[in-house]
């Protein structure tokens, strides 16, 4: 399973991109806005990442009918051949989302909240789907049971779950059993895997024998 940062704020990104653990960056209108980055900043952010060396970027589009998206679309893929284009599961997403991939542009379709959109995401060509797994949950739906059911839909072909909107470890290690592709995370839910409270206690009685190893 692969890991990636949903975030944009640079401060927060540096040190977990410097981890190497990390396949690459999310954002969407609401990780900018949480990110201080304005639209006009995006290309700026985009190779401040790639010169950081992360190897996917995903953007999303912003406008709202077919033909607008896919044009955006193709100028987000401009920036570099590591970006990739995020797109709302909407019936326009999913059209632009199909003459994207039918014209080499690599695509997740996002905002996804039923494994319907499993279906109508593999129809698209999409390379990943991006489920609202805590918002699923706190809107009334099994989040996990739908990415599960995603999952069986999704089997043998090339579009895979990269979940999103992720509250805690657990859901990624819940994710993980499930065979998920991908998750992204927020910054504190991928501290929050880096941090075992018995690893560092153990590492604390390591250092006190070198410590007196050493004396
Ligand atoms: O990438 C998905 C994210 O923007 C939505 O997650 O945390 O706002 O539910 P959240």
């Amino acid at each position: 399973m692969r890991l990636y940062l949903d975030c944009a704020d640079r401060a927060e990104l540096a040190p977990l991109l410097d981890t190497g653990l990390f396949s690459g960056v999310t954002t969407n209108p609401l990780i900018l806005q949480r990110g201080g980055v304005r639209l006009a900043e995006v290309p700026a952010l985009v190779h401040w990442l790639l010169e950081r060396g992360t190897a996917e970027v995903f953007v999303q589009t912003t406008a709202a009918d077919a033909d607008r998206i896919v044009a955006e679309g193709r100028e987000l893929r401009a920036l570099s051949d590591r970006v990739v284009v995020k797109i709302p599961a909407t019936t326009a997403g999913l059209t632009a989302a199909r003459r994207l991939a039918d014209q080499g542009v690599p695509v997740l379709v996002t905002a996804v909240y039923h494994a319907l959109q499993a279906l109508t995401a593999l129809a698209a060509g999409a390379r990943w789907i991006a489920p609202y797994v805590g918002r699923m949950t706190e809107q009334g739906r099994d989040g996990h049971e739908q990415v599960a059911q995603m999952q069986r839909i999704l089997t043998g072909s090339s579009t895979g779950v990269l979940a999103a909107s992720l509250r805690s470890a657990e859901d990624v290690r819940r994710l993980a059993l499930l065979g998920v592709e991908a998750v992204t995370v927020g910054a504190p839910v991928a501290r929050a895997l880096l941090t075992e409270p018995l690893t560092e206690a153990a590492v604390a009685d390591f250092d006190r024998a070198v410590a007196q190893l050493r004396d």
